[in-house]
């Protein structure tokens, strides 16, 4: 078969490794991709906003399955359009896509169908919502309702740190997306992410992941899009993870479809651990970048026929084998990332650095400019690696760091930070 892959991320790298592996894909493209991904197969240069482009390709080329990575296209419709066009995607619909792009949208399917999340108030108006977070005192949390490129969430220590960020993101701050805001209860914690295949009717579990949003070691420094990521978490025991099947995602499949908005595709859970069980920060409709790259070296089945399956509606004794070992990868990102960056800056020692015994190297924002490798984004690579423990997979992953060169880049050191001190724990 034929498959056209939606993305340019180390999410989309990490993908197009694993369905390229498949005896089941005949020919596979990607519209836009980046440097690495040009090795797995042909880029196209179509804008994924333009549907009727991406339609017209798939028929010109009998692409058989779309498989959509960002939330971007989801949430832009392009899984509905391929679907009216009668193609075959994987992903989720706009409807479904609200469980990542409205905060007030899950929220209230949370309170509804008993999700165990943060309790919250929906406000529309500053007065009102300063008057519940004096309320409710501090530390607590106020969230833009839309997509804010990660700048939408402010964790208060203080009431006047919370009055502040309402009057920001009422004052326009965050722009459309701060016209209705969410104020939620504090979590206190261990984050960790896990993942779902869904189909519509019914799911099955993936496994778990931890990202680093801090751009700085020791967990300092401003939120980025994730530092780093390894699995499986300690933390997330297999009683958490049948929680997480049955407290979050079941219900959760089960509400969307009674609302007639069934999800399809990948649901990423955002929890806290907290110390009454897990709560849900949030909800994602997508693989996580860089969650994605370490689930794929860790999955030892085919990917595809489970692409083919959630699309379908196939999922029920649907079943995926995963490797025990570790998987850990380790971003570089541009020198300022995740504020102003160069871009242009050339990269070196890429091929000795995948030499290192279990690591696989997946780009995001690279690009091949006369011969050589350069930079073209904020997060660069994602220097990955499997171990027998995270101890093995951090190792191996640093030691391929270490033979990059590319002064304009930089990672954190500390990757697997909390798996590592609980493995050394007596
Ligand atoms: P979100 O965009 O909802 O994932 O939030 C971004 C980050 O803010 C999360 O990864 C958490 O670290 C933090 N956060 C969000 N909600 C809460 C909460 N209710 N309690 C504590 N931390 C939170
Ligand atoms: N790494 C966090 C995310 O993909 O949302």
């Amino acid at each position: 078969m034929n498959i056209l892959l939606i993305g340019s991320g180390g999410r989309e790298h990490a993908l197009a490794w694993k369905i390229a592996a498949s005896p089941l894909v005949e020919r596979l493209y990607c519209a836009p991709g980046n440097a690495g991904i040009a090795r797995e197969c042909e880029l196209v240069a179509i804008d994924p906003g333009d549907h009727a482009a991406v339609i017209g390709f798939c028929r010109s080329h009998k692409v058989d399955l779309v498989v959509v990575g960002p939330e971007g296209p989801m949430g832009a419709g392009l899984v509905d359009d391929l679907a009216v066009a009668g193609i075959k995607a994987f992903g989720a619909r706009r409807a479904a896509a609200q469980l990542e792009t409205s905060k007030g949208f899950t929220k209230d399917l949370c309170r509804e169908y008993g999700i165990p999340t943060a309790s919250y108030e929906r406000f529309s108006a500053a007065a009102p919502a300063k008057a519940y977070v004096r309320s409710q005192g501090a530390p607590i949390v106020v969230k833009a309702d839309g997509l804010a490129a990660g700048k939408g969430v402010v964790v208060a220590q203080t009431l006047a740190e919370a009055e502040s960020a309402i009057d920001m993101m009422f004052g326009g701050g965050l722009g459309e997306a701060g016209a209705e805001v969410v104020i939620e209860e504090f979590l206190a914690g261990e984050e960790a992410s896990f993942f779902a295949l869904c189909d519509g009717e019914t799911a099955i579990p993936l496994v778990s992941a931890q990202d680093h949003k801090r751009a700085f070691d020791g967990d300092q420094g401003p939120n980025t899009g994730g530092m780093g990521a390894y699995s499986p978490v300690p933390a997330m025991t297999a009683a958490v993870e049948r929680r997480a099947m049955d407290d979050f995602v079941l219900p959760t499949v089960a509400a969307m479809k009674a609302k007639g908005m069934p999800f399809t595709g990948v649901l990423y859970l955002g929890l806290m651990i907290t110390a009454t069980g897990p709560k849900l920060i949030e909800y994602n409709v997508r693989f996580g970048d860089p969650e994605c790259q370490v689930l794929m070296l860790r999955l030892t089945s085919d990917l595809v026929p489970a692409l083919l399956a959630s699309a379908d509606g196939q999922l029920r004794n649907f079943d995926l084998r995963w490797s025990s070992d570790t998987a850990l990868t380790v971003v570089m990102a541009a020198n300022g990332y995740p504020g102003r960056y160069d871009k242009g800056s050339a990269i070196a020692g890429l091929d000795a650095a995948a030499q290192v015994e279990g690591v696989e190297i997946f780009h995001a924002g690279t690009a091949t400019q006369d011969g050589r490798i350069v930079a073209t984004g904020g997060r660069v690579l994602n220097i990955c690696a499997l171990g027998k423990n995270v101890a093995e997979a951090q190792a191996r992953a640093y030691a391929a760091v270490d033979r990059i060169q590319w002064p304009d880049g930089f990672c954190r050191r500390d990757i697997g930070w909390r798996a590592v001190e609980r493995a050394r724990a007596p």
